[in-house]
This record gives structure tokens, C-alpha cells and sequence, in this order.
């Protein structure tokens, strides 16, 4: 159970970090030509939200399996960089960028001009992304590895 959710911990990463990347660049170029925005925009952003809120879920189950979660959180392991990523840095700095995410989904949703959905997408994914993207644990991540 541990080792499955780790892998899909792992993939689901990696599909999100590409379709963040999608949605941001597609985002931009629709804010820049002042395009209508579209059903393939829409739906973009909500695979974006869903793969945010699926690795949110999935990392919640992780954070109680892996021996690197709650069971490792004491005042020792905040001396150590490595361990406090696991513990600490990484689950709480996950939920604030997915929380992001999910204000600017929402917030896109009700807004009525297509320039103010380009605009809002793209600050929020972009903020979340980058929160995600400092504390991913790099040197250890497997896939790439
Ligand atoms: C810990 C687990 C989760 C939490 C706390 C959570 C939280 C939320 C919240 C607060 C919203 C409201 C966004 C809004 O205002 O429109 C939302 C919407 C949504 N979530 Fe999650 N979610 C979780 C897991 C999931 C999972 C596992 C999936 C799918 C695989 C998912 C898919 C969606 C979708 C499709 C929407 C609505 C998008 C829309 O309004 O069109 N969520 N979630
Ligand atoms: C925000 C999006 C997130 C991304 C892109 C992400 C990505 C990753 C990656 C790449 C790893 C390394 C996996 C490996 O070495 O095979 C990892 C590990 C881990 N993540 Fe996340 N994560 C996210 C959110 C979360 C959240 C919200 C939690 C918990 C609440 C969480 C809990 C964990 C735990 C406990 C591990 C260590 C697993 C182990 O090696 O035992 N992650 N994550």
C-alpha cells in the first residue's frame, strides 16, 4: 500500500508538473492576443485542479503510510534539512499552493471578461506552481533520479 501510493504519489507529480506548464503557457498566449476564452482553456484549468486536489489526497494518505511523514515530525527532525522537506516543509507549503490553485480556479470561474480568467489562472497557477516547485525533494525524487 505504502509503495503504490508513493508511485502514484510520484507519477501524478510529474503529470502536473507538465500540465501546469501547458495551462500556464496556453493562459498567457490567450491573455496576450486577447483571445475569447475557450471550452480547451476551461477544461485545462480543471485538469489542472484536478490533478492538484487528486495529489493533495493521495499525499494526505502518503504523509500518515511513509516513515518520512507524521511518524518522523519531532524537534530532532527539524534540525535536519532532509527531514524537515518530508515532515514539514513539503505537506504544508503543497496545501497552501493547492489552496491557491483552487482560489484561482473559482475565482476564474465566476469572473465574466475572458482577459480577467487569462489573468487570474494564470497568477494563481503560476504562484502555486512556483510554491510547489521549491519544495519538491529534488535529490531524492526517484522518477528523476
Ligand atoms: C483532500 C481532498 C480534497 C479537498 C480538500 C478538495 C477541496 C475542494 C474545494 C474547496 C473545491 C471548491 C472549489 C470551488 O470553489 O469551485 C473543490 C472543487 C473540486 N474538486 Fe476537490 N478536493 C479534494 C479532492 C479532490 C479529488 C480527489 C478530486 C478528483 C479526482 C477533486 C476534484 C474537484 C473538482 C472537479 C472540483 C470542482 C471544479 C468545478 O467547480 O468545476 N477534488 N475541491
Ligand atoms: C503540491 C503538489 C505535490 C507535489 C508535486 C508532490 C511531489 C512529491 C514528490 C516528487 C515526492 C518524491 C517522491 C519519490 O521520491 O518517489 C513527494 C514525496 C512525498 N510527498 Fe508530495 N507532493 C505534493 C504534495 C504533497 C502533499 C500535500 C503532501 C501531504 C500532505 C505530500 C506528502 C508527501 C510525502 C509524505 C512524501 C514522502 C514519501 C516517501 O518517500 O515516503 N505531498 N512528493
Amino acid at each position: 500500500m505504502y509503495t503504490g501510493f508513493k508511485h502514484l504519489h510520484s507519477t501524478i507529480a510529474l503529470v502536473l508538473l507538465i500540465v501546469f506548464a501547458v495551462v500556464l503557457v496556453i493562459h498567457i498566449i490567450g491573455y496576450m492576443t486577447s483571445a475569447d476564452y475557450s471550452k480547451g482553456h476551461r477544461v485545462s484549468s480543471l485538469i489542472g485542479l484536478i490533478a492538484a486536489h487528486l495529489q493533495l489526497l493521495v499525499g494526505l494518505g502518503l504523509y500518515f503510510m511513509s516513515p518520512l511523514g507524521i511518524s518522523n515530525l519531532s524537534g530532532e527532525t527539524m534540525k535536519d534539512s532532509m527531514g524537515r522537506l518530508y515532515a514539514l516543509e513539503h505537506p504544508l507549503i503543497g496545501i497552501i499552493a493547492i489552496a491557491l490553485i483552487t482560489v484561482g480556479y473559482s475565482r476564474a470561474k465566476r469572473a465574466a471578461a475572458s482577459r480577467q480568467k487569462y489573468a487570474t489562472i494564470t497568477v494563481f497557477y503560476a504562484l502555486g506552481l512556483v510554491l510547489i516547485l521549491s519544495r519538491i525533494p529534488w535529490q531524492t525524487w526517484a522518477l528523476i533520479n
